[in-house]
């Protein structure tokens, strides 16, 4: 009974004093009205695989000068399935990426992601360094009340809008990483996923709007991260011409209410690894490029048992 209580404090203090995250890009191309996929990241397992949070979390510890760009899962730019392809979209077409906040949701000080992009298809992302060199196709904050379906929830998921750059050219695919900075300090703890994005003239366009009218529908069912169906591949087929100024603007219709989360149960988290060291002599060249006032590392709220 003492050796069985012994180890659950061990587990919690392991767990309290833990800063790690897990998170990455779910669905690169989200479409908040039909609540659907249109295109998934690299190597993506799909949520229903139970092993995803370790073979999926990719991280970087400690600012490192060099280390690769893309985690052991993500090396191989075609790696696409026709479950989860890689996203299609237009010259200045607005996307949405989801993710899950992962209990890091912060109104007061919330920590930003950055996605990043060549402006040459042959050019590939290899090294962390590269974000240095690399263009900004948009930021976004990774979790607040404005970004995540159910603030309270989390699990709950959240996303942010970017733009593929206008000048891009279409028939070519181009290399992008999705880069959270989820710890400024100079011992800090960074995340990436890597996707693709095949660059067309027509492709299927989400309808934009205010993200509280998009995101009006609720957290979106589990069956998002699945990979697509018939019925998906049918709306992704329907390809239109992004016609000036842009796509098609939702008007402002239903209110924001909170939903409750999907009933589904969540892969949970693996085992807290040990938080890194602070290094002692800081000789910060790599700062990112926001979010640098934070002294004090992040608390990583666990997750929550699965069911
Ligand atoms: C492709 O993705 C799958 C699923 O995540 C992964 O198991 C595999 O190692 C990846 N292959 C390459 C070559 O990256
Ligand atoms: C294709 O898109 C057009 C324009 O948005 C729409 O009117 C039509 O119903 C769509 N067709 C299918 C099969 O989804």
């Amino acid at each position: 009974m003492y050796r069985k209580l012994a180890g659950a404090i061990a587990v919690l203090a392991t767990a309290a004093t833990s800063v790690l995250a897990h998170s990455w890009v779910d669905c690169v191309k989200y479409d908040p009205i039909n609540e659907v996929c249109l295109g998934y990241p690299r190597g993506y397992p799909g949520r229903q695989n139970v092993n995803i949070n370790t073979l999926y979390t990719y991280i970087f510890n400690a600012s490192p000068v060099s280390q690769p760009m893309c985690s052991p899962v993500q090396q191989a730019s075609t790696n696409y399935s026709s479950t989860f392809p890689m996203a299609t979209a237009q010259p200045g077409e607005t996307i949405y990426t989801t993710w899950e906040q992962n209990g890091h949701l912060d109104n007061a000080n919330p920590t930003k992601v950055f996605v990043y992009y060549f402006p040459q298809s042959s050019q590939q992302f290899t090294d962390v360094s590269q974000r240095n060199t690399a263009k900004v196709a948009g930021s976004m904050n990774f979790a607040t009340n404005d970004n995540c379906y159910v603030p309270g929830y989390p699990n709950t998921v959240c996303l942010g809008s970017w733009v593929v750059p206008a000048d891009l050219v279409p028939g070519q695919v181009y290399h992008f990483v999705w880069f959270w900075y989820f710890n400024a300090n100079p011992a800090g703890q960074w995340y990436s996923t890597c996707f693709d994005v095949q660059v067309n003239s027509a492709s299927h366009v989400v309808q934009t709007a205010a993200l509280p009218d998009l995101m009006a529908k609720g957290n979106p069912n589990i069956n998002y991260v699945w990979g697509v169906t018939d019925q998906v591949n049918a709306l992704i087929a329907n390809t239109t011409m992004l016609a000036n100024p842009n796509q098609g603007v939702l008007p402002v219709t239903t209110p924001y209410t909170s939903q409750p989360p999907p009933s589904s149960t969540f892969v949970p988290v693996p085992p807290a690894l040990p938080a890194p060291a602070v290094p002692s002599t800081s000789s910060s060249t790599t700062a990112p490029p926001s979010a640098a006032t934070s002294t004090s590392p992040l608390k990583c709220i666990p997750r929550p048992s699965p069911l």
